[in-house]
C-alpha cells in the first residue's frame, strides 16, 4: 500500500476566462440580453441551472466564431440549444459574450480570494 495520499478531488471547476476588455457599457447591454434570452435555461447571472453548460466554464466564449456558430446559427440545435439568428443581432452577441467573460472573470477573483482565505 502506497503511503502518498491523493489530494481531494477539486470540488468547483476551474474558471479560465480569456480578459475582461469589454466597456461597461457593453457588459451592461450583454447583461440584459442574457437576462432577456439565455437565463431561463442557462442560469442566472450565468452561473449555470446545475444541468445545462455553466457559460462561464465554455470555451465557446474565447472565440467570437464559435460563439456565433453555437448561438445564432443554431449549431447545436440538435441538442436543445436553440438558435437565435434572428432575435440576436453580431453586435448583441458580442456584447452577450463580453457579459459572460465577465461574469467568469468577477467569480474567479472572488474564488481566488476565498481559497487564500
Ligand atoms: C431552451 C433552452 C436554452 C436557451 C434559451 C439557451 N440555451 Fe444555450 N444551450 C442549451 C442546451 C440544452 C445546451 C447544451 C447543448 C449540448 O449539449 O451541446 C446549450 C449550450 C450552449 C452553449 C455551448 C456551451 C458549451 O461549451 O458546451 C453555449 C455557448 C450557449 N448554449 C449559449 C447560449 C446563449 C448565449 C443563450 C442566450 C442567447 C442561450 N444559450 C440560450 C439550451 C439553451
Amino acid at each position: 500500500m502506497s503511503s502518498r495520499r491523493r489530494l481531494p478531488a477539486v470540488t468547483r471547476a476551474v474558471l479560465d476566462p480569456p480578459p475582461d476588455a469589454a466597456t461597461g457599457a457593453a457588459v451592461a447591454a450583454g447583461k440584459a440580453l442574457y437576462h432577456t434570452y439565455c437565463s431561463n435555461c442557462h442560469g442566472d447571472s450565468a452561473t449555470g441551472s446545475g444541468v445545462l453548460p455553466d457559460l462561464r466554464l465554455s470555451d465557446l466564449i474565447k472565440s467570437p466564431e464559435a460563439f456565433d456558430m453555437t448561438v445564432r446559427q443554431g449549431s447545436r440545435v440538435d441538442k436543445g440549444m436553440v438558435a437565435f439568428k434572428d432575435e440576436i443581432s453580431p453586435q448583441d452577441l458580442e456584447n452577450i459574450r463580453a457579459y459572460v467573460i465577465h461574469r467568469a472573470n468577477e467569480d474567479k477573483k472572488a474564488w481566488a480570494a476565498a481559497s487564500s482565505g
